[in-house]
């Protein structure tokens, strides 16, 4: 399986796709996301550190985000990477470049998923996710099929995020025009950027997905 970087801004759809591709393909997701959220709840010094800036929608330092990383990112064993939500500036995509060198893997796609701004902030204030498995859930365009219970592993611990407010919001868009978007031009130059419409149904978005992982 190839390894691929999930590049787009928040609510994109990046973290529905990436979970998919594990329960289709085998493929293994790493988000810094995620693992920075462990580590606000998990009371270390890193989770105290990190907290305020997550919350206020801002990024997590370089240095931080890349040590998360290069602790996950082993050889790999041919089920192929999923990066969502990494990297997110030019120093990260240096660093990743470095780091699947030096364990001898290559990058084989980035796929930009694009959106309007316009449909974020209904995304974003509708999702919950299931604080055991990840899953992830939308109070319109898809809720749970019973209330308060996850579809995967029926779990009652549905979450709504610290982040997920209309005024951090706005700072994360800031964020990703900023620091991230440079990316989608850094990656078209070095001819591995694929864009696909990420407005579309989310069967759409995963055959779109699919189509640039089956073409080898
Ligand atoms: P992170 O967790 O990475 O959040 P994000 O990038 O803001 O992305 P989201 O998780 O909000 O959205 P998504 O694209 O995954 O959308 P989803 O699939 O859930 O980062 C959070 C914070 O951590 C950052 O702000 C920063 O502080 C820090 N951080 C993380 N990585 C960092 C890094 N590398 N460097 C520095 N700091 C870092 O979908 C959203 C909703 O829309 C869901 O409800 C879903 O059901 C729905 N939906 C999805 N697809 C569709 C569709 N096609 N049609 C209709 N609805 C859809």
């Amino acid at each position: 399986m190839p390894n691929i970087i999930l590049l787009g801004p928040p609510g994109a759809g990046k973290g529905t796709q990436a979970k998919r591709l594990e329960d289709d393909r085998g493929m293994v997701q790493l988000s810094t996301g995620d693992m920075l959220r462990a580590a606000k709840t998990s009371g270390t010094e890193m989770g105290r550190l990190v907290a305020n800036v997550m919350d206020r929608g801002q990024l997590v330092t370089d240095e931080i985000v890349i040590g998360l990383i290069e602790e996950r990112l082993t050889a790999g064993d041919g089920r192929g990477f999923i990066f969502d939500g990494f990297p997110r500036t030019l120093a990260q995509a240096d660093a990743l470049a470095r780091l699947m060198d030096r364990t001898g893997q290559t990058l084989d796609a980035v796929i930009e998923m694009r959106v309007d701004d316009e449909v974020l902030v209904a995304r974003i204030t509708g999702r919950y996710t299931c604080g055991n498995c990840g899953a992830v859930y939308h109070d319109t365009t898809k809720p749970t099929a019973k209330a308060g219970v996850c579809d995967v592993c029926g779990s009652t611990d549905l979450r709504r995020r610290g982040d997920d407010t209309e005024d951090a919001l706005k700072t994360r868009l800031m964020e990703y025009y900023k620091k991230t978007s440079p990316l989608i031009g850094y990656y078209y130059a070095k001819g591995q950027l694929t864009s696909v419409d990420g407005l579309a149904e989310m069967d759409a978005v995963s055959s779109a997905i699919a189509k640039v992982l089956d073409r080898g």
